[in-house]
């Protein structure tokens, strides 16, 4: 079996599996309850926070746990609208975020607030400048992804930074989801970002669970209301075990992280240039700095990305078509929509996502699967 899907999710690590079970049967205390059960909880808690703000490079109390990912973006997106309405209704993203931080913006729309969603380029990237013309006196937020998860396009993270921090009010949140691990952590933990997101199913730990980073002195308001956990900004019993879990397993990737990176740039480019050689092929994630190591986007004129995924999946290869959100829901990739890809070629996208453990050998196989493949479709068509 050969798994290039990890931007839809990964599988949970075993020691990762290991931590949860042992933290489900030991530390089953409520982190909040008076007695020793609760205190030994609530000291794991703390110590996986810890682990997590060290491994990050944050303060301990700049890390509050999530339900994941989608969690995350609405967070930082409302709980900013609601935390700075007083300040201005104008909010900033771009064209290509995944639905967590479009259809956010979207409900913000319905709310009154006004949202500018910048274009981007013929590689998925938006350009500073269009930033700065785009902030107004009454703008309190731009939200932009580190990469994106249908071609893997990385945002110019350093110059947006310098933009914002001319604009030292407007809270600046990066959904970093498909960045972790990837050798980005100097782009997206920059001295002026305030609120960064992640979702631990991207990093093999459990699915539910994530986590956001959060700017000492930056206001929020919470989304959910209850029993004050989260340091008062996210109530809710904590989820220790998948917490635990997913410092382990941010720990796990981000250990000899320079080499993993290499190996999935290089797994990246085999794979790319031999695609990159049969005519039908149009590549969108091309062999530039600008994308993300473990992320390749490309289609194959006159042959639909289902039946490519499907065709694959018969040699016990599973890749997707351009996300995992819009692949069951026959919608076209809102990123190949923004950089004018014709409708006819993005129906035809498939993409290949990787992890730390994928092999070259499994690169080679797949080119070999291509060409039968391609072989295949060549004639149908
Ligand atoms: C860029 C991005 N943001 C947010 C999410 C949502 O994360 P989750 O699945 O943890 O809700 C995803 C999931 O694919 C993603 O790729």
């Amino acid at each position: 079996m050969i798994y290039f899907d990890n931007s839809a999710t990964t599988k949970a690590a075993p020691e990762v599996v290991d931590t949860y079970a042992k933290v489900s049967a030991n530390y089953w205390g409520n982190p909040s309850s008076l007695h020793k059960f609760g205190e030994q909880a609530f000291n794991l808690l703390e110590q996986s926070r810890q682990q997590i703000a060290d491994l990050v490079g944050a303060k301990l109390s700049e890390i509050l746990f999530t339900s994941g990912g989608t969690e995350g973006d609405n967070w930082a997106i409302k709980g900013t609208a609601m935390a700075k309405r007083e300040f201005g209704n104008h909010l900033i993203t771009t064209e290509v975020e995944h639905p967590a931080v479009h259809n956010s913006m979207e409900q913000l729309k319905q709310e009154g607030f006004e949202v500018t969603y910048l274009p981007v380029d013929e590689n998925g990237r938006v350009s500073a400048d269009d930033l700065r013309a785009a902030i107004k006196p009454t703008t309190i937020l731009v939200s932009t992804m580190a990469v994106n998860n249908e071609i893997g396009a990385v945002q110019p993270l350093d110059e947006i930074a310098a933009v914002m921090r001319d604009f030292p009010r407007i809270h600046w949140h990066i959904d970093a989801v498909q960045g972790i691990g990837k050798g980005l952590a100097d782009k997206i933990f920059n001295d002026r970002v305030d609120f960064v997101t992640f979702s631990g199913h991207k990093f093999h730990a459990p699915r539910g669970i994530g986590f956001m980073y959060k700017r000492q002195g930056r206001k929020i308001t919470p989304l959910m209301a209850g029993g004050g956990q989260e340091r008062n900004l996210r109530s809710g019993t904590e989820n220790l075990p998948a917490i635990a879990a997913m410092a382990k397993a941010l720990r796990l990737l981000l250990n000899d992280e320079a080499a993993k990176v290499q190996r999935q740039r290089d797994i990246r480019l085999a794979i790319l240039h031999h695609v990159e050689k049969f005519p039908n092929v149009t590549i969108f994630s091309k062999d530039l700095p600008v994308f993300a190591p473990h992320i390749l986007c490309f289609a194959i004129a006159g042959v639909r990305g289902e039946t490519i995924v499907h065709a694959f999946e018969e040699h016990d290869i599973y890749i997707s078509t351009t996300s995992a959100c819009s692949s069951k829901k026959h919608v076209e990739s809102s990123t190949l929509q923004a950089m004018k890809v014709d409708d006819g070629i993005a129906t035809s996208a498939v993409r290949i996502s990787l992890d730390e453990h994928n092999t070259m050998a499994e690169a080679e196989k797949f080119n070999q699967v291509f060409d039968e493949l391609y072989t295949q479709f060549a004639k149908l068509s």
